[in-house]
């Protein structure tokens, strides 16, 4: 087996910083040592087979994203990032595992979702990848099948109290659900809107002639979050169901999530980086078409209502416990132009799993974060949340050797359509600057990124059986 030593850094974990050299033999770290260390007489340099030098630089474990969509069949179409395209641009953004959403369709058998989903994954990914459920129809069958997701390694499932004929879920559907989660331990994870509601909105919007893209955050109102956030978390409360919320954006909704968690109850939450840097008005509100590159569900938000600043405050207090992408790119040509002239017909998502890391850094940067609050809500906590902790999320003898070589004093440009690895015709990012760059990754022991190369192979990536959550409040 192979052996690496990622030598002269700082090891940052979620719980303070070091400077400690990693070795690393096969998949695995198997030491941390005192910078210089001699191990049986010997500079511990001298035997290895590579050595990265890490001077100057950040040393942390690779980020997880918690929350992907790669080939999401939505609005007539498909997400544009395969496994194999999504998981290399991932990687090239310090990102070493994903969780994706397996999708049960409306009259589907949960088991053939699952199957399909494996299907387009495996043999394509350039990281490691798991997999939550989408319960797409909650029935005898379904409730059924979710007895099995255990021994699947599936640990989590997404319902949608939002999208009506696709996705959605009702009350009655929601309780049941939420007893099977109490009762079997898996994590219900939800997307907090009043969908019904935001329907009858969105109507009365298109039929008023109100089209652009604008108004598919006003038809998608905070109240609709908030509201259905609560009802959620109620639900949750009375089967005792522990209760993750996806993608939140709403300041209103955090507080729903704050007072649960105050109250003691197993409710976390979520948010996206688009939630922390763009709006309604800057974004989905530009001139034009232009908007709908930042259609998304849960929509941006109104700078005016200073949802943004409540975001960044709840992932210092941890009201809110981490930060995924929610990727799920369409270009702009053949799939976001389904929508010119009607704003509901614009399939929804925002790509990011390249830039996570990035964003959430320049937070360390602008004085939002600490260094150790970044490793906490993209790589710790996602793993701890989704029962990945232990391999994934640390760097400790015996976890999976995924690291990523941050330079502090790097810069990265990463709003441009020419330069990011996504199969996407445009960027939502456009004029971002990072004060940082990812220099080196490592996926199970194995560089996959370095010096501006990539160096991966499609199928390096394998699929985690997940545990169940390792997260309690
Ligand atoms: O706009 C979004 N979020 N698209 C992906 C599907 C979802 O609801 O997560
Ligand atoms: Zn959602
Ligand atoms: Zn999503
Ligand atoms: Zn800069």
């Amino acid at each position: 087996m192979a052996t690496l030593l990622i030598k002269g850094g700082t090891v940052v974990s979620a719980t303070g910083r070091t400077e400690a050299d990693v070795l690393v033999d096969g998949e695995q770290v198997v030491a941390l040592l005192a910078p210089g260390s001699q191990l049986l007489g010997t500079d511990v340099g001298a035997g290895v087979d590579q050595v990265i030098d890490a001077t100057g630089k950040y040393v942390i474990p690779g980020g997880v994203d918690a929350h992907t969509h790669m080939e999401l069949p939505f609005g007539g179409t498909f997400a544009s990032d395969t496994f194999e395209t999504g998981t290399r641009a991932a990687a090239w953004g310090g990102t070493t595992s994903i969780i994706d959403f397996a999708v049960q369709t409306y009259g589907q058998r949960v088991e053939d979702g699952l199957a399909a989903w494996h299907g387009k994954a495996e043999g394509n990914c350039a990281i490691d990848y798991g997999f939550h459920q989408i319960i797409g129809e909650v029935n005898d069958a379904s409730l059924k099948a979710m007895d099995g997701l255990i021994d699947e390694g599936v640990t989590s499932f997404k319902l949608f109290m939002a999208y009506p004929g696709v996705f959605y879920s009702d009350d009655a559907a929601v309780l049941k659900a939420m007893q099977k989660s109490a009762a079997t331990g898996l994590m219900t994870m939800m997307h907090a809107e009043n969908g019904p509601a935001i329907d009858v909105l969105a109507v009365q919007l298109a039929e008023a002639g109100k089209t652009d893209p604008y108004f598919h955050g006003i038809a998608r109102a905070w109240q609709m979050e908030e509201e259905a956030t609560h009802r959620a978390i109620m639900l949750a409360n009375l089967t005792g169901a522990p209760l993750y919320v996806v993608h939140v954006s709403a300041k209103q909704a955090v507080a729903q999530i704050a007072t649960a968690r105050d109250n003691g109850q197993n409710v976390f939450g979520e948010t996206c980086p688009q939630y922390l840097y763009l709006s309604l008005e800057d974004n989905l509100g530009a001139p034009g078409f232009e908007g709908a590159k930042w259609v998304c569900s849960t929509p941006l938000r109104s700078k005016a209502e200073e949802h943004q600043d409540e975001l960044w405050k709840s992932l210092r207090t941890n009201d809110i416990q981490m930060v995924s992408t929610d990727h799920c790119p369409f270009c702009m040509k053949d799939q976001k132009e389904l929508g010119i002239g009607d704003f509901r017909k614009i399939p929804n998502g925002i790509g990011s799993v390249e830039h996570r890391m990035d964003l959430l850094y320049q937070g360390v940067v602008d004085g939002r974060i600490t260094l150790e609050r970044w490793v906490e809500i993209t790589s710790t906590t996602p793993a701890r949340m989704f029962g990945l902790y232990g391999r994934k999320g640390v760097i400790a003898p015996g976890a999976d050797a995924d690291i990523v070589v941050y330079d502090p004093s790097g810069h990265t440009s990463i709003g441009y359509e020419k330069t990011h690895h996504m199969n996407m015709d445009h960027s939502a990012w456009e004029g971002y600057e990072i004060d940082g760059h990812v220099d080196t990754v490592v996926s199970r022991g194995k560089v996959i990124v370095d010096g501006g190369a990539y160096l991966g192979r499609k199928g390096d990536g394998r699929y985690l059986k997940r545990g169940l959550t390792q997260y309690l409040v």
